[in-house]
């Protein structure tokens, strides 16, 4: 079998303050994947952008984060990090996909990369130049998906439920500071929860319930993007639902986070560890009915591919669902939440992963099938 098995570039690391939680996503795909159908190579990028080929990019890579670090270490690294303006090849003239002796030769890449310049459309595209098969969401659909005010417009323009919100521009925001909160106060109540448009992990989000925290709130989200959010906060229980497939996509049964602090922050999802997941989540079947069709209409607004996890609000006070937000490349270690969604609803871990690559494969053979080109003289 040995020659035909299909060589699979797992991609890891990379230059976004989730790089610690990609090297176990990464870790955990690298264990589980079918030796007998896969072969694996493995490929590291470097917290300022290398390109690591050949020899333990992984053993390198947590070499040079220092095993011992914990994720906490990242949270005031996350935003400088991905302020870096470097893209850095293995050598000049070569792209990443070569090593010193020979193209790397890649049937398929699976980027496991969370977060900027790796879930946002740019790694995508490089695959896309490069003419490479990938796991996961286009470069439309990648972008889309990471940027959180037009996520939303789009989830809008299709109908679906979202919280209100305004988007104001860093710019905006420094030049009539009183101005923008005289807007957002006229137009959503308070608690307002402030994000910046492109991250995630929680990083520079705050819940403010009045003026005050709303300006301090503006001002941190505006440390992190050029772009941020004010939207109507809700006391709201977090849902998510795993979804799998590309033209005929299919959702998980929901599960539910309940957050060991006010809401689902930084500190929640990486320094305690309290936060409880439920799966399922406790829903009605009409509930659940519910969450998975809004699910698969997020997912099919934004054309996207192979997976994403989708996450929802569920109002307590008045039982309304919105969608909040979808993950390209959500969590993947056999512990996270997509995975483990799936593992509920009959589809193992490994055998999650031989499906995502399938669908690369599938996805790209379809693409194959559109003309590149057009002849005049078929013009009507
Ligand atoms: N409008 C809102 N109302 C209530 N809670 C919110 C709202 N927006 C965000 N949150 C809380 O903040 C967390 C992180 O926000 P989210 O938009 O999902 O950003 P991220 O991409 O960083 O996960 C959510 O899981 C939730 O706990
Ligand atoms: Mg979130």
């Amino acid at each position: 079998m040995g020659n035909q098995r299909i060589r699979v570039g797992i991609v890891f690391g990379g230059r976004s303050g989730e790089h610690e939680v990609s090297l176990s996503s990464a870790q955990g795909i690298i264990r589980a994947v079918d030796e007998n159908k896969y072969e694996v190579v493995p490929i590291g990028i470097t917290k300022d952008g290398r390109w690591i080929a050949g020899g333990d990019p992984m053993q390198k890579l947590r070499a040079e984060a220092g095993q011992s670090e914990a994720l906490t270490s990242s949270s005031e690294r996350a935003p400088t990090e991905a302020s870096d303006p470097l893209l850095a090849p293995l050598e000049p003239r070569r792209a990443p996909f070569t090593t010193p002796h020979s193209p790397l030769d890649l049937d398929v890449v699976f980027p496991v990369l969370h977060g900027p310049f790796g879930e946002d459309g740019t790694v995508q595209g490089l695959f896309e130049l490069a003419g490479i098969p990938y796991v996961g969401a286009g470069v439309t659909a990648s972008a889309v998906g990471m940027d959180k005010a037009v996520m939303k417009d789009v989830i809008q323009a299709h109908g679906l439920p979202t919280l209100d919100y305004r988007v104001v521009k860093r710019a905006t925001w420094e030049a009539d500071p009183d101005g923008v909160m005289a807007e957002i106060e006229a137009g959503l109540p308070y608690p307002v929860f402030t994000k910046p448009a492109n991250l995630g992990s929680s990083v520079g989000i705050s819940k403010c319930r009045d003026r005050t925290e709303l300006h301090a709130g503006l001002t941190e989200a505006a440390r992190f993007d050029r772009k941020v959010l004010a939207e109507r906060g809700v006391n709201g229980r977090e849902i998510e639902v795993s979804v799998l497939g590309n033209d005929d996509p299919i959702a998980s049964v929901p599960g539910e986070i309940v957050p060991s602090r006010e809401f689902y922050s930084y500190a929640a999802k990486y320094l305690d560890d309290a936060s409880e997941l439920l799966i399922p989540a406790p829903l009605s079947a009409e509930g659940t009915a519910q969450v998975q069709e809004l699910a698969i209409a997020a997912y099919t607004a934004i054309d996207c591919a192979g997976m994403a996890r989708c996450d929802f609000l569920l109002d307590r006070d008045g039982g309304e669902l919105y969608f909040n937000e979808l993950n390209t490349i959500p969590g993947f270690t056999p512990i996270s939440m997509y995975p483990k969604l799936w593992k509920a609803s009959g589809i193992p871990y490994s055998e999650l992963i031989d499906r995502l690559i399938q669908l690369a494969l599938e996805r790209h053979a379809d693409k194959q099938r559109s003309k590149t080109s057009f002849d005049v003289s078929e013009a009507k």
